[in-house]
């Protein structure tokens, strides 16, 4: 028998690239500057918020073959912050230096209906949908399941691409809303609450899972999310299984966060899957023992995944361009005075309603504490945009199924 060679880490020094620099990449780019790694990014906005953070940036879109190859050559390992990379792009890196997360994980994510079907054939729990490749395919998926979403297979995100439909006769206006090109639609969920479960895995095979995070949503886009989740053992457990099990069967290196619905009834589905750092694990930065962007870089560097064990009790807010859309301006001294709170600016130009400019976050004596004093220092931050952000006194309740 052949020893095969002990795959070697890519240890500090090295550089990291990055296809994509929104603030996913920005933080995580902090976290690899922390480590001593240089960074470089590729994006198809000049002023993107990993530039400050990157010794090089390449302005072009995710489907620059030229672009990419001139990225992975001066890499010893290439990233994804955003699943819309073209696979010509991720085979011209993947032939040139690691790349990792690999291309097929990304390709079953970054198709809406690819990934639900595979999702399916690999028998984990799922909400009932149907592939719609007509408008009328949309009409019959709502008589029959009753209310549904639909969604455009690419670039959705924060709720957008979505279209909720309650009667039959929507299905045509959907169908042209989302391009008139095929889309997934899924029946309403009967949600009782929100939870995603964060997973790392190693090119050796390690994996480190994450507490599950509790998560509420407005509109579709995330408002706030808090560690630890306050649910009962058992369901953590079985998320934690379940994203686990998710992980290594579409084999990713890198970080793999599994967005999941608990219903009324009582059921686990699986909603979507991220390959890459998520929104609602910004609060591992406060909270746990390694932040989600520290694992991404450990991850993808072959070095020992980090503890995820929760410390501090932790939340975060998002601040959406809203916030600097007000008559008056956000008042950053009052909400950092809530004892516990941070604020973390992404450093985009140009506030646009809806779109994510930062976010606040706070630690405290137990979750409900945690929420409490960010969705505080938030009012506080900005009492205008309150009444959109639906902040009536959320309440985590102790769920016991
Ligand atoms: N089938 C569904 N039933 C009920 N709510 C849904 C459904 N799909 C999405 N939502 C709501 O919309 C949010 C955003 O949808 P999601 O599919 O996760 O898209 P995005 O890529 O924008 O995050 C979810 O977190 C959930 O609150
Ligand atoms: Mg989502």
């Amino acid at each position: 028998m052949t020893a095969t060679a002990a795959p070697s880490p890519i240890l500090p020094g090295a550089t990291i690239g990055f296809l994509g620099g929104g603030q996913l990449g920005r933080m995580t780019a902090f976290a690899a500057r922390s480590m001593g790694y240089d960074i470089q990014v590729l994006d198809p906005e000049a002023a993107c918020a990993t530039r400050p953070v990157a010794s090089r940036t390449i302005t072009a879109t995710y489907d620059d073959v030229e672009a990419a190859i001139s990225l992975a050559s001066e890499c010893n390992v290439v990233t994804l912050e955003i699943e819309q990379i073209h696979p010509d792009v991720l085979d011209a890196v993947a032939a040139r230096c690691a790349l990792r997360p690999g291309r097929e994980p990304v390709y079953i994510i970054q198709d809406r209906i690819r990934q639900k079907q595979w999702l399916a054939a690999q028998g984990f729990p799922l909400g009932r949908f149907v592939a719609a490749t007509r408008a009328s395919d949309i009409a019959d998926a709502v008589s029959t399941f009753g209310p549904c979403i639909a969604k455009s297979t690419h670039g959705g995100y924060d709720g957008r691409g979505q279209v909720r439909l309650r009667e039959a006769a929507q299905g045509a206006d959907a169908w042209d809303a989302l391009g008139a090109r095929a889309c997934l639609v899924e029946q309403m969920v009967d949600i009782h609450y929100e939870i995603s479960v964060l997973v790392a895995r190693s090119p050796s095979g390690a994996v480190a899972v994450y507490p599950p995070s509790r998560n509420h949503h407005t509109s579709g886009v995330l408002t706030w999310a808090v560690v630890p989740a306050v649910i009962s053992d058992a369901m953590t457990v079985r998320a934690q299984s379940l994203a686990k099990a998710v992980a290594e069967r579409i084999g990713i290196v890198g970080l793999l966060a599994v967005e999941c619905f608990v219903t009324t009834a009582g059921e686990l589905l699986v909603n979507e899957l991220a390959p890459r750092p998520h929104n609602t694990y910004h609060h591992s930065e406060r909270g746990v023992a390694t932040s989600q962007f520290e694992q991404l870089v450990r991850a993808i560097c072959d070095l020992p995944l980090g503890a995820t064990d929760v410390f501090a009790p932790s939340a975060i807010a998002n601040l959406l361009g809203d916030v600097w859309l007000q008559d008056t301006a956000p008042n950053t001294s009052h909400a950092l005075a809530i004892p516990g709170t941070r604020l973390h600016l992404y450093g985009k130009a140009g506030a646009r309603a809806g779109r994510k400019m930062g976010h606040l976050s706070a630690i405290g004596t137990d979750a409900q504490d945690a929420l409490g004093r960010v969705l505080e220092s938030y009012r506080r931050l900005s009492p205008g945009t309150v009444a959109s952000f639906d902040v009536h006194e959320p309440v985590l309740a102790h769920v016991t199924s």
